[in-house]
């Protein structure tokens, strides 16, 4: 039987580890696109790749192909998963999309499929009907502490994976991706209906947002000044963070159910942030009370630090830094589109429009956003 051909697009963290993970599957070829000189060069000397479990077990693998060249990476791939963060999506596809195949149904999606996937990958890939475009909602591992090309550690595990594709997409080819994505992570895969329950669930885009907001905004107690130390996201989140937090994860629900009613399309398993997090960590969380100990008191977020560096002219201490991912994927990529999103509906967000105004300040302003390939005529068509 013809081996099952999986790409991956990105040799992050998360990347890897569902390369290796893939390779311990029978009948799996798994070839990784990186721009990343020292994965090149393991791959080049022989070297396994490493995923360190939980349990403190370790998985070994050696991928089939492991390369700069996007042709070589893609080119008879029947899967393509794309691990690089939202305000990178748009270059990879520009560089593989010339390179798969036109003869055979290619299942080209992003884990995690957030920031509105379905709409770049249709804008990128309009006069390509073979290829079909997915989604997953969420990373199905938590991956950490990479060393390119040795090894990665698995943190937690969900349970259940959901998986979207573009409304394009025929029942046919929806069933045929279902079959591929239980062969490479087992029967926990479930097709949702409609791609905004993967769009609209909330994520890092409020929760990231809000924390950094309710540190350093124009009300917070770190407002201009230096932190003498890295602060935990988390353990030692604000309480104004928490605050804005709810606030916006109410918003984005408003949001959730004015689209829902107005589209008529059904989003109800599109959960608040609180209710995700307790279903998904549980028993982990010490004092389910309130947002703000849920954040503090689960286990699972012990430790996380927030993205911060040396503070500039030699001064000591740290700020928040600007270049983050918390910056240019969930302000320009998430919190963009979901202010846009409620614009079209006329709904006003207050919350995530005042955290969303100061944030791109911070940044210095927006590059690029989501805005970038949200469809103009949305919702007209959907
Ligand atoms: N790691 C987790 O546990 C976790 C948890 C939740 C969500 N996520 C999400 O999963 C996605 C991937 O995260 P990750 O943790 O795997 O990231 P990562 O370890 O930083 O890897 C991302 C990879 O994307 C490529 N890349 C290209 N342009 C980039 C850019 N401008 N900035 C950063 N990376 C760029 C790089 O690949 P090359 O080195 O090959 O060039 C990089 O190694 C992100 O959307 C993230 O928010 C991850």
């Amino acid at each position: 039987m013809e081996p099952l051909k999986v790409a991956i697009c990105g040799g992050g963290r998360t990347g890897h580890l569902n390369a290796i993970l893939f390779k311990q599957l029978h009948n799996v070829q798994v070839s990784m696109l990186t721009s990343n000189p020292e994965v090149i060069d393991q791959h080049t000397r022989h070297t396994p790749m490493q995923a360190l479990l939980p349990d403190g077990s370790t998985l070994s693998a050696r991928l089939d192909r492991v390369t700069t060249d996007a042709r070589v990476a893609v080119e008879d791939a029947d899967i393509v998963i794309i691990t690089v963060p939202a305000h990178a999506r748009q270059q990879m596809l520009q560089a593989i999309a010339p390179h798969l195949s036109a003869d055979k149904p290619v299942y080209i999606g992003a884990i995690p499929g957030f920031c509105g996937f379905d709409w770049l990958a249709e804008a990128a890939l309009a006069e390509r009907p073979n290829l079909v475009i997915w989604g997953m909602k969420d990373v199905p591992h938590t991956a950490f502490d990479l060393k390119p090309g040795l090894s990665i550690k698995m943190g937690g595990s969900k349970s259940q994976l959901y998986v979207a594709t573009h409304a394009r997409e025929s029942d046919a080819s929806r069933q045929q991706l279902h079959t591929l994505l239980t062969v490479l992570y087992g029967p926990c895969v479930t097709l949702l209906d409609n791609y905004l329950e993967i769009t609209l669930t909330p994520g890092n885009p409020i929760m990231h947002s809000s924390v950094i907001y309710g540190l350093i905004g124009p009300y917070g107690q770190w407002h201009r000044k230096i932190f003498p130390q890295r602060m935990c996201w988390w353990t030692e989140c604000p309480e104004l963070g928490a605050y804005f937090l709810e606030r916006m994860d109410q918003e984005s629900q408003d949001l959730c159910a004015v689209i829902s009613q107005r589209l008529g399309v059904d989003l109800s398993s599109v959960k608040s942030l609180k209710q995700e997090i307790v279903e998904a960590y549980g028993e982990q969380i010490r004092d389910q009370s309130s947002m703000l100990s849920i954040l503090r008191t689960n286990q699972a977020y012990n430790d996380i630090l927030a993205p911060m560096v040396p503070a500039d002219n030699n001064r000591p201490g740290y700020v928040i830094e600007r270049e983050s991912r918390a910056f240019n994927e969930d302000v320009a990529y998430g919190l963009v589109l979901l202010v846009e999103m409620a614009r079209r509906f006329e709904l006003k967000v207050p919350y995530i429009e005042e955290v969303l105004n100061w944030s791109v300040a911070y940044m210095q302003g927006l590059r690029d956003s989501a805005l970038d390939y949200f469809p103009s005529h949305w919702p007209r068509t959907a």
